[in-house]
């Protein structure tokens, strides 16, 4: 079984440049089978949900070429409308692919998404969206099957501001005859890249990153090329690791306006955080200080992404925190871990009370999905003594060579491969 291997107590120092979000090229990736020419992404993370994500394109039939960061995907030769049940299982977020392939086929089947670690993740707010846009879809054998010859834009409005369901209309609506106008739409900084690569191919996208969206269809799309944003939730990581540690750190090609809740939160537990000509820089010399509550909201408001890295955080402030989970729920999985290894928290629901300990041990523990994976990484970095994490996989779904990037900070980090 593959592990990381963590020798706690050293705090981290250096420079870290933030990967490419994952978050970001996933959507990204999936709107380049709207046309059929080429197209260039870079700064593409290595990561596993990449890999599946050009498995995915290179099954519908586009030609893919890769060179590091750069991802050029040739769509003309796409054949196929279908992903694989496997591969829909494997990453959830696939289900990005549906608006995509259904306005450039005409029709799309794919696997039924499972269930998730982190809570049911339901896809009805997409289906009802696709539906209304004219789309006709069953379920068949564990399928969604999808057609619509031609999509017509319409007003619609999401009961949540769901990012993969406003992702999804958006791909639908592009190409579709006519306006769509999405109210309540989400506002992560994720729709607005997504929105910046599709104005590129030619969209007429007005509005991403406020809670209404409008798509002008647009008969034609051409290739783009196009960078992703730097990935927010791990700078933010990276940040705790500071925190946790009692290191100092600059991240290259932070956006800290991507990461105001977070910010001001590791403010309010001391850490000094400050924009320089090299990046953003943390220090934080002393035992951070509990945060009276935190609960998890869409954006602008404090990412239920970043919720267990901070409760990793909480557990060795001194004081007690409260964490509130509104977005999934069931994404506490991490915590059993963190007690584990010494820490202090009771959960009620969607609710856990973490009481800050002096110290953390050293233990074996099990990541069971990416964020409180990485949740046990930071944890392991600031106890004393050794911690072996298994469930590797989950973490390097999110984090691109988490240990040579930590490694290089000085961190005692390895992963052990058997
Ligand atoms: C995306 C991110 C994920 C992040 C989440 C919230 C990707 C690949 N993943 O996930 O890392 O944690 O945003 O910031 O970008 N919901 C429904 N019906 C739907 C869709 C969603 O009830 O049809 C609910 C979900 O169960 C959840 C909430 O809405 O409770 C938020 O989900 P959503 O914003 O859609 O998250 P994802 O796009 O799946």
């Amino acid at each position: 079984m593959n592990k990381i291997v963590v020798e706690g107590g050293v705090p981290i120092s250096g420079e870290i440049t933030v990967q490419g979000a994952k978050n970001a090229v996933l959507p990204i990736l999936a709107a380049t089978v709207l046309t059929d020419s080429c197209s260039i992404i870079h700064n593409c993370p290595r990561l596993r949900d990449v890999e599946k994500t050009v498995q995915i394109l290179t099954d519908l039939g586009c030609n893919i070429k890769r060179c590091g960061g750069d991802i050029e995907v040739d769509a003309s030769g796409m054949k196929d409308c279908g992903i694989d049940e496997r591969l829909m299982r494997e990453m959830r977020s696939s289900i990005i692919f549906l608006g995509a392939i259904l306005s450039r086929c005409g029709a799309a089947e794919v696997g039924m998404p499972g269930g998730c670690p982190i809570g049911l993740r339901p896809i009805d707010l997409h289906l009802k969206a696709l539906r209304k846009m004219g789309a006709s879809i069953c379920e068949d054998h564990g399928y969604l099957k999808c057609e619509c010859s031609r999509l017509k834009g319409c007003s619609i409005h999401l009961d949540f501001p769901s990012v993969g369901a406003t992702e999804n209309v958006m791909l639908a609506a592009v190409r579709a005859d006519g306006e769509t106008h999405i109210t309540n739409a989400a506002r992560e900084p994720e729709i607005i890249d997504l929105a910046g690569f599709l104005n590129k191919m030619g969209a007429r996208i007005r509005g991403a990153g406020s809670s209404m969206v409008t798509i002008e269809g647009v008969p034609l799309l051409h290739g783009a090329e196009y960078a992703v944003m730097p990935d927010r939730i791990v700078a933010e990581t990276y940040l705790i690791a500071a925190m946790m540690t009692g290191g100092e750190l600059v991240l290259r090609a932070a956006v800290p306006s991507h990461m105001q809740a977070v910010i001001s939160a590791l403010a309010e537990m001391g850490g000094r955080i400050e924009k320089s000509h090299s990046g953003l820089c943390i220090k934080c010399h002393r035992r951070p200080g509990s945060i009276h509550i935190i609960k998890t909201m869409p954006y602008p408001g404090f990412p239920t992404d970043a919720q267990s890295p901070f409760m990793a955080l909480a557990s060795i402030a001194d004081g007690t925190s409260v964490f509130v989970e509104n977005i999934f729920e069931n994404r506490f999985r991490h915590v059993d871990e963190l007690v584990r290894m010494g820490a202090d928290i009771k959960v009620e629901g969607r609710s856990a009370v973490v009481r800050g300990v002096r110290s953390l041990c050293g233990a074996n523990v099990c990541a069971e999905e990416l964020r409180g994976g990485a949740a046990l990484v930071l944890a392991a970095m600031a106890a004393e003594g050794r911690t072996e994490i298994t469930g590797t996989e989950f973490i390097d779904r999110g984090y691109e060579d988490i240990e040579g990037t930590l490694s290089r900070c000085g961190i005692k980090i390895k992963r052990v491969i058997n």
